[in-house]
């Protein structure tokens, strides 16, 4: 029986097994597959994936803290994991252990248009904000970066800068500072950007972004499209805001679905039903 899995740490609140067990049953594989969470703390995070293949698992979504330790591990590397210097999806073959990254991929086909030749704003310097930076700039798109701790975005834009040269692609990334403040950070003019993606960890913990970021309540407008990749049980207030003011709004919730469509794809060569996957995340 073909195993899957996501590993993270926590992974009790991925939605992940519920959306893949329930594409699993809609192409009626279930009675094989299989979708399963595993919490594996980094220091272990080799060992355990190193002993998957012989206790049956096929590929694994591997999620926070672990998409480096994956990309370092492997045996094989996709382009695209290369390029964005962190692995979402295991694939376990005869080959070994092939790393690749479908959050990028998952992003931007969660998008209503391609981005390609658009201004676009990416709040967050992390992993994820990194991720958001480079699918859109190798897409054509002029991204600019903000980010709490301005020294992370400049990192950010260096390291895409340099992997851009490596790999010979095209990125035009900026980093976009607001002057440092006590309480909340000086709003950006948001009309000159077509995207605004927000990869930070606001409003995971129910905080108010519009305290948290460099954005007015009323700072949108018809055109924008607005992305939020964070998602929580409750409602994104950015995203209510974004489309009260007639924007297009993404929520994390369809990313999540985009990325894992991809994976499921990677493991099984099944295209995975999207409607089926989308419910089972939404729960
Ligand atoms: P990930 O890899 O998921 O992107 P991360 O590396 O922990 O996670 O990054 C979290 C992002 O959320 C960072 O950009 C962080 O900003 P700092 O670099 O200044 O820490 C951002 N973030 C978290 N809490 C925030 C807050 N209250 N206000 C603004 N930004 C916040």
């Amino acid at each position: 029986m073909p195993r899957l899995a996501v590993i993270g740490f926590p992974v009790g609140h991925s939605r992940s097994p519920a959306m893949h067990n329930a594409a699993l049953a809609a192409l009626g594989m279930d009675a094989e597959w299989r979708y399963e969470a595993i919490e594996v703390a980094p220091e272990e995070f080799e060992a355990r994936v190193r002993a998957m293949p012989a206790e049956g698992f096929a590929g694994a979504n591997v999620t926070v803290p672990h998409k480096l330790l994956a990309l370092g591990l492997a045996d094989s590397v996709s382009q695209r994991a290369q390029e964005i210097g962190a692995a979402n999806t295991l694939v376990f073959g005869p080959a070994g252990i092939h790393a690749d990254n479908t959050d990028a991929g998952g992003l931007i086909a969660s998008l209503p248009e391609s981005p390609q030749g658009r201004d676009a704003l990416v709040l967050g310097a992390g992993g994820a904000g990194m991720a958001a930076v480079w699918a859109l700039g190798a897409l054509g798109a002029r991204v600019g970066i903000w980010n709490r701790t301005a020294a992370r975005a400049e990192t950010v834009r260096i390291e895409v800068t340099e992997r851009a040269e490596q790999f010979e692609v095209e990125i035009e990334v900026g980093v976009v500072e607001t002057p440092p403040e006590q309480e909340a950070p000086v709003d950006l003019d948001l009309s000159g950007f077509e995207l605004i993606v927000n990869t930070t960890a606001v409003g995971l913990g129910g905080e108010d972004p519009f305290s948290h970021l460099p954005l007015r309540r009323d700072g949108f407008g018809p055109g924008q499209v607005v992305v939020d990749m964070v998602y929580s049980d409750v409602p994104s207030t950015l995203l209510d805001a974004a489309a009260a003011a007639g924007a297009r709004t993404v929520d994390g919730i369809e990313i999540l679905v985009q990325q894992g469509a991809l994976s499921f794809e990677l493991w099984t060569g099944r295209n995975p039903p999207l409607d089926v996957m989308r419910a089972a995340a939404r729960g």
